[in-house]
């Protein structure tokens, strides 16, 4: 039994060994579908992508279809996206605007508030039995944003998305609160396919700078990142955050940035001076790039990397949805301050396809990685379930060298490189400890 044998790993967990079987098991495939994606927030989608009233967009919540919907008291309501009558998929559309959504079956009919409100000859055909009010949009069961990012949850009685974030809200703050007019995504969500294992992905931009030196030297060759000296996605910290989040605020070898604010615009700054706290600017005024996740499988980079012509800040976020132990659908949101001007806004995009859109430089290096992680982790060799020292894999940087940096300004706790395991570890046992909880039991 799958559980067993993750409650007596619990028992003798090591940290810094993870065992390379965990990758690609469909057993803790199955599982994680229930511990980890029936029981956090996950993201859906961003409010600017649903302006005005009748705005929709289609999303997968873990293995789920929904629709998001903006109704006429412009609030965003989110449902299954199937049909009460047989089932099938009510909106086959990514986004667009409506009154009400009909489905292409046998014509019923749905408000933006999920009610049916029409049922093709209903009065002649369906009885007493039959009262519309029932027949409803199955909600999604928990709706909650923050900093405009919309999260949906299965689990009723979750946590709420805020206290969920907990220290991550800080740094939202910064990346997502700091101009007046809020953050917008541009485009739609770039969507595409990989073979990768979603925790070996979600690891990688929440707690692994530590490749950017080999994964992405081509990069460095090219002349997209900074510099060729291989500390360079170092400096900084790394920082530890409750729930398996987590965030490295790199930073140049001196500690600071050859440009404030991530060479945002002059015209901007008081905006960001008059929406952020002292700490919160004493940061933002010396990180080069920000890089982190928000556990299960949300990441994000807020980085300037591009060719000189393009080279602007940038923020994306991005989803590694599980569509199998061995495949994710990726999904990557560019967001951009509103009150840029239109010209910087069009540079950073490009700097953005450049380097983290779909056929971007720096995706496809890890792509690649992460499909030879797959293809090596199907090894006999790998799979082996016995609980030893040669089918572990490795985080055991920075585990017993490496002393909290208590002035840091920021919440979590610091560490004063970014080249540490620290996150991944915390990320480790964080879905250990959810994989064995059981029904009703404190985290
Ligand atoms: Fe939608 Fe029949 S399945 S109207
Ligand atoms: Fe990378």
């Amino acid at each position: 039994m799958i559980k067993d044998e993750l409650q007596a790993l619990k028992r003798n967990w090591e940290e810094g060994y993870f065992p390379q079987w965990l990758v690609l098991d469909p057993e803790v495939y199955e599982l994680e579908q229930e511990k980890i994606f029936g029981k956090t927030w996950l993201f859906l989608g961003h409010e600017s992508e649903l302006k005005k009233p009748g705005d929709y967009i289609t999303r997968m919540m873990a293995d789920d279809p929904i629709i998001l919907t903006k109704n006429k008291k412009e609030e965003i309501k989110a449902f299954l996206n199937s049909c009460s009558h047989r089932g099938t998929r009510l909106c086959t559309e990514d986004y667009g605007n409506k009154k009400a959504h009909t489905c292409p079956y046998h014509g019923w009919t749905y408000s933006m508030d999920g009610d049916l409100i029409g049922v093709v000859a209903g009065n002649k055909l369906f009885g007493e039995k039959m009262d519309k009010s029932e027949w409803g949009l199955r909600q999604v069961p928990r709706v909650e944003s923050y900093q405009g990012m919309i999260f949906g949850n299965f689990d009723k009685g979750a946590i709420s998305l805020e206290e969920y974030l907990g220290d991550m809200k800080w740094y939202f703050d910064i990346m997502l609160g700091r101009s007046n007019g809020g953050m917008e995504v541009r485009g739609v969500p770039h969507r595409w396919i990989a073979k990768a294992n979603w925790k070996m992905t979600a690891e990688n931009f929440a707690a692994d700078p530590y490749h950017v030196q080999s994964t992405h030297r081509s990069a460095v060759e090219m002349d997209l990142t900074p510099t060729s000296d291989p500390m360079y996605a170092s400096y900084g910290h790394q920082v530890v955050l409750d729930n398996g989040h987590g965030i490295n605020v790199i930073t140049s070898s001196t500690g600071e940035s050859a440009n404030k604010y991530q060479g945002l615009p002059e015209y901007l700054w008081s905006e960001f001076e008059g929406n952020l706290t002292k700490d919160q600017l004493d940061v933002f005024s010396k990180v080069t790039n920000f890089v982190g996740g928000v556990f299960p499988n949300l990441s994000f980079i807020s980085t300037g990397s591009g060719s000189e012509e393009t080279k602007h800040n940038h923020i994306n976020f991005r989803v590694w949805r599980p569509i199998g132990p061995d495949k994710i659908e990726i999904s990557v949101w560019y967001m951009i301050d509103k009150d840029l001007s239109e010209d910087y806004k069009e540079k950073s995009y490009k700097g953005f396809l450049n380097t983290f859109g779909a056929a971007g430089t720096l995706e496809q290096d890890d792509t690649e990685i992460w499909a030879r992680i797959v293809e090596a982790s199907q090894a006999r060799m790998a799979r082996d379930r016995k609980l030893s020292y040669n089918n572990v894999i490795n985080y055991l940087m920075g585990l017993d060298n490496l002393q909290q940096d208590k002035e840091f300004p920021g919440p979590g706790i610091a560490y004063p490189t970014c080249y540490t395991d620290h996150i991944a570890r915390s990320m480790h046992e964080y879905w250990l400890e959810l994989m064995t909880k059981e029904e009703g039991e404190e985290t």
